[in-house]
């Protein structure tokens, strides 16, 4: 079991792999979060932070500190990969990406988003699929987009023992049905789904793009967490995909994330200002060169 939680210490590309203790009073919790203590939360009024990673360092980076769970979502297609929608984005893919995030968190939950096609077939492939991915990975639960639809495959993977997040609201793997991401106000349907999901065995629910009220009423009628993004403030916790809140994707973003940071206006600051010392030469100098 780990004692002892560590955060980076620098940003120097030489000196990225130093840690350090975090020191006593840091107000981030040692434990690792397990799946129990994520549904334990909502029963000590404690709100939930999660947020979004696909690679070693920013999944290092947020475990240090502090976030409660790391989802690897299929949102990776569009983040990282540069594609018009999730749909493409494969198993192989999550795997691949899930295991380098497994591999720099001590504390927090990782969650894997199921892919496009990889649950829909039937239960049956779902615990195949899920299964690989805890196998391969090591992450500690999988997520996939549904409720009332999918809560023969929520449940199968819970009677496997693979704890599963649901997601309704606005699904992005369902935007071709949709005709785009749109705001998703059917209440009677999305409370319908949420209590689908949570009787089928799933142990928290993502409420993505909907009113404030309709969360709030799924909030109070479910005991799962609920974690929303584009959701309101009356769910149990909030995720958001992290590139987002650091203003790393500008415009893209959309308009329920707020800016935490300015990341992307800094790093192309500093990409400028070293393009120039190269130039002029002035970039490397006595101190940056061995003899
Ligand atoms: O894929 C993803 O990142 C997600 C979150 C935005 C909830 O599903």
């Amino acid at each position: 079991m780990r004692l002892v939680a560590w955060e980076p210490v620098t940003t120097n590309r030489r000196d990225l792999m130093s840690a350090r203790p975090l020191n006593e009073s840091s107000p981030t919790e040692s434990r690792p979060m397990t799946v129990p203590r994520f549904v334990d939360a909502k029963k000590r009024g404690r709100k939930l932070s999660v947020l979004t990673a696909y690679d070693y360092l920013w999944a290092g980076l947020l475990d240090a500190a502090g976030i409660d769970a790391i989802l690897v979502g299929d949102s990776l297609g569009m983040v990282v990969q540069g594609k018009a929608t999730t749909l493409p984005v494969t198993l192989e893919e999550m795997i691949y990406h899930a295991e380098m995030v497994v591999r720099a968190v001590k504390r927090a939950l990782v969650i894997v988003d199921m892919p496009f096609l990889t649950f829909h077939v039937s239960p049956a492939q779902a615990v195949e699929n899920a299964g690989t991915i805890l196998k391969r990975t090591g992450a500690g639960a999988v997520k996939l987009e549904g409720g009332v639809t999918q809560a023969a495959t929520i449940a199968a993977l819970t009677n496997a023992d693979i704890p599963v997040m649901a997601h309704v609201g606005l699904k992005p793997q369902s935007v071709l049905k949709l005709g785009g991401y749109r705001i998703q106000r059917d209440a009677e349907r999305l409370l319908a789904d949420a209590q689908a999901a949570e009787g089928a065995g799933a142990f928290g629910l993502v409420l993505e793009c909907i009113p404030q009220q309709i969360a709030e009423r799924i909030t109070r009628a479910v005991a799962i967490p609920t974690i929303g993004i584009g959701a309101g403030p009356h769910c149990d916790g909030q995720v958001l995909v992290t590139q987002d809140l650091l203003g790393l994707t500008g415009a893209a973003a959309p308009g329920f994330v707020r800016q935490f940071a300015a990341l992307g206006e800094l790093a192309t600051g500093a990409v400028r200002e070293y393009i120039a010392a190269v130039r002029d030469g002035e970039f490397p100098d006595a101190a940056h060169s061995r003899s």
